[in-house]
């Protein structure tokens, strides 16, 4: 990685945790992060859900269908774990080449999670296959009872769910995905080389404030929720520290203009038209730019166990202003799409 005040050159990074969606939307959507990306784990989080491995090579064949002739993205694909998930499923995945993860949703904790898993103890058998071949588990962190806190899910997660779940299963690699919290930093910190963390640029460069303080701002609100700033400074110490557990995963997650700004606004934010040039600006706001290419280039590959990247990307001091929206469709018809800080000016540019 080379660096000065007005250029910064760093391997091609990747993005640990992506929401294509599907048809037109996904059409709308992915060219944005292969213009910055080389490989994506794409979330299977789809209705219905990808379960199965034919599902997941036919989700794949989709995507590349959708990208620019001249891409070269690579979508690594995953499996949506239910109740039902069987250990021969994930072998099966694992032996496509293809799927690369199993996405573990507590059912009920966000968009399209109604599948998901009522009680981790549930799949122990899965688990145990998936450590013995060596598929990593992604976990959605939140704890879905009535009676728990939105604030305090991530925290209900680790204590009654990913600590025992980790105790059970101590060689399955783990992703704690897009962490918000400064427990679950400590957690994966204490963790052994086989439990990591995605983080976003939403939850590194807000807290919840944002989202909260002169009228509710849809636009910030995703799952699980901006924290309060301390969490923020502990996710931000966690990303700018050089430990190859704590990776970049943006989370971008598409939602129409008119599902955002509603009386019930759906969760996700879509970061994709942006997405280094956002952890370009949390980075250096941390006086780490210097970290940043481990970050978002090299750790979230060696914990998958593939190979870095040798393209490099350029990233050039210059100010441009984030379009107010961007064209999108979902299963509706036209409708546009709202980017992460739509009219904001950004003072990192991704080289074309
Ligand atoms: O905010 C979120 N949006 N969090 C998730 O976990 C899912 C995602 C989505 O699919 O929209
Ligand atoms: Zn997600």
């Amino acid at each position: 990685m080379s660096q000065s005040l007005q250029q910064i050159t760093l391997t091609r990074p990747d993005d640990w945790h992506l929401h294509l969606r599907d048809g037109a939307a996904m059409a709308a959507v992915a060219p944005y992060s292969a213009r910055q990306f080389h490989r994506a784990i794409i979330m299977p989080n789809l209705r219905p859900p990808v379960t199965t491995t034919a599902q997941a090579l036919a989700y794949r064949r989709r995507i590349l269908d959708a990208l620019p002739a001249d891409s070269n993205f690579q979508p690594l694909m995953t499996l949506y774990l239910t109740d039902n998930t069987t250990a021969e499923e994930v072998r099966r995945a694992r032996d496509s080449g293809h799927v690369h993860a199993v996405k573990l949703y507590p059912a009920g904790a966000t968009t399209n999670s109604d599948a998901g898993v009522t009680d981790p103890g549930k799949v122990d058998d899965t688990l145990a296959a998936m450590a013995e071949i060596g598929l990593p588990l992604l976990v959605h962190g939140e704890m879905t009872r009535d009676d728990i806190d939105v604030f305090d899910r991530e925290k209900a997660f680790i204590d009654h769910q990913l600590a025992p779940l980790t105790e059970r299963h101590p060689d399955l690699r783990v992703v704690f995905e897009h962490i918000t919290t400064r427990d679950a930093v400590e957690f994966v910190h204490d963790s052994g080389p086989n439990v990591a963390a995605t983080l976003t640029p939403q939850h590194l460069l807000f807290n919840r404030n944002a989202m909260l303080v002169g009228g509710m701002h849809p636009h910030f609100y995703c799952l699980p929720v901006l924290k309060r700033e301390s969490h923020r400074q502990a996710l931000i110490a966690a990303a700018t520290s050089g430990n190859p557990k704590f990776f970049l995963g943006t989370d971008s997650a598409p939602h129409a203009k008119d599902a955002k700004e509603s009386a019930c606004g759906c969760a996700g934010i879509f970061s994709a038209h942006a997405a280094i040039e956002l952890y370009a600006t949390a980075f250096e706001q941390a006086g780490a730019l210097n970290r940043l290419e481990g970050f978002a280039s090299h750790f979230g590959a060696d914990f998958y166990g593939l190979p870095r990247n040798k393209e490099q990307v350029t990233l050039v001091r210059q100010d441009w202003q984030v379009p107010d929206t961007l064209p999108f469709a979902d299963t509706r018809g036209e409708a546009p799409l709202v980017p992460f800080l739509a009219g904001e000016a950004l003072h990192w540019k991704l080289q074309p």
